[in-house]
């Protein structure tokens, strides 16, 4: 960290790699000191940051602290065996979004792992990561938490009754697409579904995931399908919708797709617009000839497919089911709107 005159350089100023300076000096240094900085920055002061989480405020094990000083065991069972479970939350102008729900689907993770954990405090925990943060004013953020089973010498069966499970979380911005790249719509491919068979709890071991979406990012498009047994069955990190002749239609919420609290929101939508929603596996080769594609998730909202395997889906344009329920979700989530 280096001091030039009127500007705080914490990184190297060679290496600006996507550089981030806080637009306002006065939200700089709020934002430095609710992050416990200290610092008594003169007005003007400018931040650079090469990675706004450089600074940012994160919860381990009951403490809120700067994340440079979060560590955890290489004993971690989470670093070792993927022994844990995630959740990823957003808030909208710092209201958090159905969090009641994505506590629900992290408890039935942690009863099918069977890690002993009371979730009890994690909504308030979720609210002052996003306050600490400065993130009540954005649009979108999110807050990620993983649970894992602790740490403890490595065994493959669980460690001796009594470990504490590691408990960790941030909070970060999330920038949705500029309206006129969203309306361009995005590119898909499809990728073998070699996952485990309990899709349904949001583990961390996703590998397969990180390999899909690397492939898709090798082939320059946005999405990774995942397919089995010939059927589409949700994305790499978002689930699948398909629209036929008005009809919405996604995979049912069996074991082999993430139960997404976006996707059941945007169900929700479309039942409430009076569109017809069919909730059945969706064989690829239907899928390909399907009017549209979209994609749902936390960090997704709805993104529409405009082509799949480099092939035009529908009439190769942003379709209106997408548009009507991408306005609706962002509608939904404004403050005072009620959709819990
Ligand atoms: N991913 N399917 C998969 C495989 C996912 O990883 C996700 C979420 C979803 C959508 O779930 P939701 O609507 O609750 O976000 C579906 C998160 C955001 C992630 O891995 O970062």
């Amino acid at each position: 960290m280096r001091i030039q005159g009127n500007t705080l350089n914490l990184t190297d100023p060679t290496k600006k790699h996507g550089g981030t300076v806080l637009e306002t000096p006065q939200g700089g240094q709020e934002a430095w000191r609710s992050r416990g900085g200290g610092l008594n920055l003169p007005r003007g002061t400018r931040l650079f940051l090469t990675n706004r989480d450089v600074m940012s405020t994160v919860y381990l094990n009951g403490e809120y602290l700067p994340k440079e000083r979060a560590t955890i065991s290489v004993d971690e069972r989470g670093f070792l065996l993927s022994d844990g479970l995630y959740e990823v939350t957003p808030a909208y102008w710092g209201c958090l979004f159905r969090i009641e729900r994505h506590m629900r689907r992290l408890q039935h993770g942690l009863d099918a792992l069977r890690i002993e954990y009371d979730p009890a405090g994690l909504p308030e925990m979720h609210a002052r990561l996003i306050a600490e943060n400065a993130l009540n004013a954005e649009d979108v953020a999110i807050v990620y938490l993983q649970i894992t089973r602790g740490a403890a010498p490595r065994t493959h069966h669980f460690p001796p009754a009594g470990t504490p499970p590691t408990v960790y979380a941030f909070a970060q911005v999330y920038r949705r697409p500029e309206p006129a790249r969203w309306e361009r719509g995005f590119e898909a491919i499809t990728v073998p579904d070699d996952r485990w068979a309990r899709v349904d709890i949001k583990a961390i071991g996703l590998l397969p995931n990180v390999l899909a979406q690397q492939a898709a990012v090798d082939a320059g498009v946005e999405d990774a399908l995942f397919v089995k047994d010939g059927v589409a069955l949700e994305g790499s990190h978002n689930n699948v919708f398909a629209v036929f002749d008005g009809v919405v239609t996604t995979h049912p919420a069996t074991r082999g797709i993430l139960h997404g609290i976006a996707r059941e929101y945007v169900i929700e939508l479309a039942q409430a617009q009076g569109l017809p929603v069919e909730e059945r596996p969706v064989p690829l080769e239907e899928m390909r000839g399907a009017d549209e594609i979209f994609f749902t998730g936390t960090t997704t909202e709805v993104r529409p497919t405009v082509r799949l395997d480099g092939e035009p889906v529908g009439n190769g344009k942003v379709g209106p089911v997408a548009k009507a329920l991408y306005q609706a979700f962002q509608a939904g989530t404004r403050p005072g709107v009620s959709v819990a």
